[in-house]
């Protein structure tokens, strides 16, 4: 971990899919989200218009990106975390390197640098690219010299100014739901939003080879003595039993837990697999099996820092249709946040279980977020107001310091998201950015949350201020 300060890195989030756009431009090659939304028009079966990453918010245009990082230097960040469309740079998956993709990222790296702001660069934020997609994406075992040898280029090119890299971007979420949907989607299933127990078994190597694909990542990282840390994101859903006196519903919440946080977390950090949730899967898909050789080499590379995105706590109960007996609920407050019930204090809780059982390693905030519809995003003259966004960004910031105050070492937070941008299946019917963007004109304005966190920034910046 060797040329990383311990400062706190106040920052924002994003990722390629979600705000590039130039989807056929620059030599860059399909991911299989060009499928989803131009070919399978997953998009349109949820919000009724087809929606795509074609043009996103256009960060792929240098001029419009300079325009951005003005806005991200007036807001006072440290940290701008991205990813990279892994079909930019290689347009087919393996094999040959598109220049004109690493020139982009490399001059943006470049950019971002120059104007004081630390780049965190994640390599996979859920955009496969589409003919390895069709050759099995994660299901293939092949998937895991296909990433590491991508990774590899990229840290030939990046590697001598970043020094924060992310392997990948909440697995659970790509494999166990985004994929699933396009799935029941395709098969044409009236409720394309329940998965079944079946599912979720098929679904179990291709989590395993994903969590491979991190190891040997991770360990050509470390051959090659490259500068910085290397760590992962993962989506960690605290869980809470409903109706906690029904046995049933407290198994349900396990099996959940062991499924989304402790899977992941136990791999990345103790080098095992939860042995109930793995039985669960196995006991779906007999074919799910987990070679001795392939713990060990998951248990000798570590990740140097956990990458944390956290929205809302998992209201769980038990429900026999649901996939693995798991039904989660609905969300119950009054005022609902797309992504789940606001409970800062479960962030809290869930650092300091960070630090109690997986030994207090690095952590960074990599998403923290919230969009509430329209009634959040009111126009007032020039402004923006989105009070109840930039209260949950306070609360989520304070929750962050408190934990750290208490022990954790924690070295950064990144709110989900800057702007506006492609929020998957949703299109661009869902905002979570602190900076509203004008889908049409590419126009940029600053939300009421932005000023929130430019002002906690600047505080917390005069606060660390030596003397
Ligand atoms: C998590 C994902 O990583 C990101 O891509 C998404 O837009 C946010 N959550 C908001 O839902």
């Amino acid at each position: 971990m060797a040329g990383v300060a311990k400062q706190f890195l106040w920052g924002a989030a994003s990722a390629a899919y979600q705000v590039e756009g130039g989807w056929q431009d620059g030599g860059r090659g399909l991911c299989k989200w060009d499928i989803y939304t131009n070919e399978e028009r997953i998009t349109e079966k949820v919000v009724g218009v087809q929606h795509t990453g074609n043009v996103a918010i256009n960060t792929q245009d240098r001029a419009q990106y300079l325009k951005d990082i003005g806005l991200m230097r007036d807001l006072g960040l440290d940290a701008y975390r991205f990813s990279l469309s892994w079909p930019r740079i290689l347009p087919e998956g393996t094999g040959q390197v598109n220049g004109e993709g690493v020139d982009y990222y490399s001059r943006f790296v470049d950019d971002l640098l120059a104007a004081g702001i630390t780049p965190l660069v994640t390599l996979y934020h859920w955009d496969f690219p589409a003919g390895l997609f069709a050759d099995g994406g994660w299901h293939n075992r092949a998937s895991i010299d296909w990433f590491r040898d991508y990774a590899a280029v990229v840290f030939d090119a990046l590697g001598d100014r970043v020094r924060h890299f992310i392997t990948m971007n909440e697995p659970f979420i790509d494999i166990f739901y985004m994929d699933l949907i396009a799935e029941n989607m395709r098969a044409g299933r009236s409720e394309p939003y329940r998965f079944t127990s079946e599912q979720y078994g098929r679904q179990a190597p291709a989590m395993h080879n994903l969590l491979l694909a991190n190891a040997e990542t991770v360990a050509e990282f470390r051959r090659r003595g490259q500068e910085g840390m290397i760590g992962i994101a993962l989506p960690l859903y605290p869980t809470v039993t409903l109706d906690p006196e029904k046995p049933a519903n407290v198994a349900a919440a396990k099996l959940t837990d062991g499924l989304i946080n402790r899977w992941p977390l136990d791999a990345v950090f103790k080098g095992t697999y939860p042995q109930d949730a793995i039985a669960a899967l196995q006991a779906e898909n007999p074919d799910f099996v987990v070679p001795e050789a392939d713990m060990a080499t998951i248990r000798a590379n570590p990740v140097d820092f956990l990458g944390v995105n956290f929205y809302s706590p998992a209201l769980v109960r038990h429900d026999p249709a649901g996939p693995l007996g798991i039904d989660r609920d609905a969300n119950p407050d009054a005022i609902k946040s797309f992504n789940g019930p606001v409970r800062p204090e479960a962030l809290h809780d869930l650092l300091i279980r960070i630090r109690d059982e997986f030994g207090n390693p690095p952590v960074m905030i990599t998403e923290n977020g919230a969009g509430f519809g329209d009634g959040d995003e009111v126009r007032d003259g020039d402004l923006i107001r989105d009070p109840h966004r930039a209260d949950y960004i306070r609360r989520h910031a304070e929750a962050t310091l408190r934990a750290r105050q208490e022990g954790c070492d924690i070295r950064g937070y990144m709110v989900w998201s800057l702007f506006d941008n492609f929020e998957w299946i949703q299109g661009y019917t869902r905002r979570f950015g602190m900076v509203h963007v004008d889908f049409d004109t590419q126009e940029r304005t600053p939300k009421q949350s932005f000023f929130l966190y430019r002002d906690l920034i600047a505080r917390h910046h005069r606060d660390a201020a030596p003397g």
